[in-house]
């Protein structure tokens, strides 16, 4: 796993010493995990303090899987700094490198040499996404296309999560791609993608466009199936019942691809006559999933402000910022500027009385993955808050509402849970918690967070999970005046 102070080139010349080096890479990588796990267990967290600072946090997980894959694809060298070596990055990283991309870290600046659409080569073994659903529903699209055949596999949590959601549009387009049948008659992983034959004469198989309706919403499928639209006979269009990140459209905009939307639901790409671009520098922006959780702590603290800069406040990505506004919470938004196609700008909490609401319908989409955070700010309210239309959370790196509440309630704080939400009741009082993490990182945090409310000492444990978003989590957390210790 290369480093912040690292630097790495594991690109090679020949075919076998290119599996060597992705065999290695992988190696490597579990071997550093192990440690990880061994060494950073758990944190320990004594709450009660005010917090303040100004802080950044790591690059925008959905931005930088997005900006690798078109690094990858490009002809020529790119180069995306702010780049954090997050493990769900790295994942991606290592999938395009298993194809042939050759990358050199050295510092924050990663550098891909990219391909070309149709340079990627035949990976020698499965491509493990790791604990990444957006890496692997990605590049289900971008690899549907090609003329070789690919198996993508994951880490525990991803072998379990379900595929149909982007195997059947897919499908429906030409592509065919095998799944495991579970119980539940959905598909896991490993994901088998066939490619698509050469005719006798050498031309490539194309996929065909279409409309497809996506019965939720969801960036990962329609960024699937823009992708593998660009190499379609016709045009792709998506529409969804409502508005979900569009980060793809604004990378595909900027390349020079012909994106229009007639609505924030409806999404049309016209294949382009060349899909040839050149290599880009592009400057991810810090992750607003991320950021929420120094922003959270700060309104739930008994005083003081934190501040998070650099961040992206692409309006698809900041319904958590509606809604703790709409609870009471004083936030403000400045500095917004554009910077590689996203918003940018900075976000300040100040510790806050805050009432319950209802967290629902359109706005889902929006805020999904800010759920257990925005679950722990519930808990500090004056008043009940109701989690509505959130079915999608027991699809996550875990189930997300069974894991939400068992991490609220072990503070103390009543829910009520239901098939497709939750509710949180006022905490009377907190009490010093032991939160287990369930491997997924978002809860680890949101437990950090709570804690950092909580008088006395609480142990989140199975840490090694956060370093899948935001790497130096504790450190970012300590640098906001929260008392955390790796043990
Ligand atoms: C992501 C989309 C979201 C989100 C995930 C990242 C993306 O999932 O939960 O963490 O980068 O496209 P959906 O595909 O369900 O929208």
């Amino acid at each position: 796993m290369c480093r912040d102070t690292e630097y790495c080139d594991i690109g090679v010349r020949s075919l076998a010493r290119d599996c060597w080096a992705a065999a290695r890479w992988l190696l490597d990588r579990r071997r550093r995990s192990f440690k990880l796990c061994r060494a950073m267990t758990d944190f320990k967290v004594k709450g009660g303090a005010a917090l303040a600072g100004k802080t950044s946090v790591p690059a925008d997980k959905s931005i930088g899987h997005r900006a690798i894959m078109a690094a990858a694809l490009a002809e020529g060298t790119s180069t995306i700094r702010g780049f954090s070596g997050a493990a769900d990055h790295l994942s991606t990283l290592a999938c395009m490198q298993a194809m042939g991309v050759k990358a050199r870290h050295a510092g924050d600046t990663l550098a891909l040499e990219g391909v070309g659409f149709w340079g990627l080569r035949a990976p020698t073994q499965p491509l493990d996404c790791g604990n990444s659903g957006t890496t692997m529903r990605l590049l289900s699209g971008l690899l549907a296309p090609q003329d070789f055949a690919t198996t993508l596999v994951g880490d525990a949590s991803l072998m379990r999560r379900p595929m149909r959601r982007v195997v059947t549009p897919l499908a429906a387009r030409g592509a065919t791609i095998r799944g495991t049948v579970d119980a539940k008659g959905d598909l896991r992983p490993p994901l088998h993608i066939e490619g698509l034959e050469r005719s006798q004469a050498g031309a490539r198989g194309q996929l065909r466009g279409g409309t497809f309706e996506l019965p939720v919403s969801s960036a990962q499928v329609k960024s699937a199936l823009l992708w593998s639209g660009l190499a379609a006979d016709g045009p792709t269009c998506v529409i969804e019942p409502a508005p979900s990140r569009d980060h793809t459209e604004r990378l595909f905009r900027a390349l020079g691809f012909a994106i229009d939307k007639a609505n924030p639901c409806e999404t049309r790409l016209t294949p382009p006559k060349t899909l040839a671009y050149p290599g880009f520098e592009v400057m991810l922006p810090g992750d607003p999933s991320s950021a929420a959780f120094p922003i959270v702590a700060a309104l739930i603290a008994r005083a003081g402000s934190v501040e998070v800069s650099h961040l992206c406040l692409n309006p698809t990505r900041v319904g958590f910022v509606e809604v703790l506004k709409r609870m009471g919470a004083l936030l403000e938004v400045r500095d917004v500027r554009e910077s590689g196609g996203e918003d940018v700008g900075t976000l300040r909490a100040t510790a806050s009385k805050l009432v319950g609401t209802r967290v629902h319908g359109a706005e889902i989409a929006s805020l999904i993955d800010e759920i257990p955070v925005l679950a722990v700010a519930a808990a500090l309210a004056a008043t009940p808050t109701h989690f509505e239309d959130v079915a999608e959370l027991r699809h996550k790196e875990s189930d997300r509402i069974a894991t939400t509440v068992a991490m609220l309630e072990a503070f103390g704080v009543h829910c009520e849970v239901r098939p497709d939400g939750f509710t949180v009741h006022p905490a009377a009082a907190l009490r010093p918690a032991e939160v287990i993490s369930h491997g997924d990182h978002r809860i680890a945090m949101s437990g950090v967070v709570l804690a950092s409310r909580t008088e006395g000492a609480s142990s989140i444990r199975d840490v090694a999970c956060v370093d899948t978003s935001f790497p130096g989590f504790a450190a970012v957390a300590s640098s906001v005046g929260i008392d955390i210790a790796i043990c």
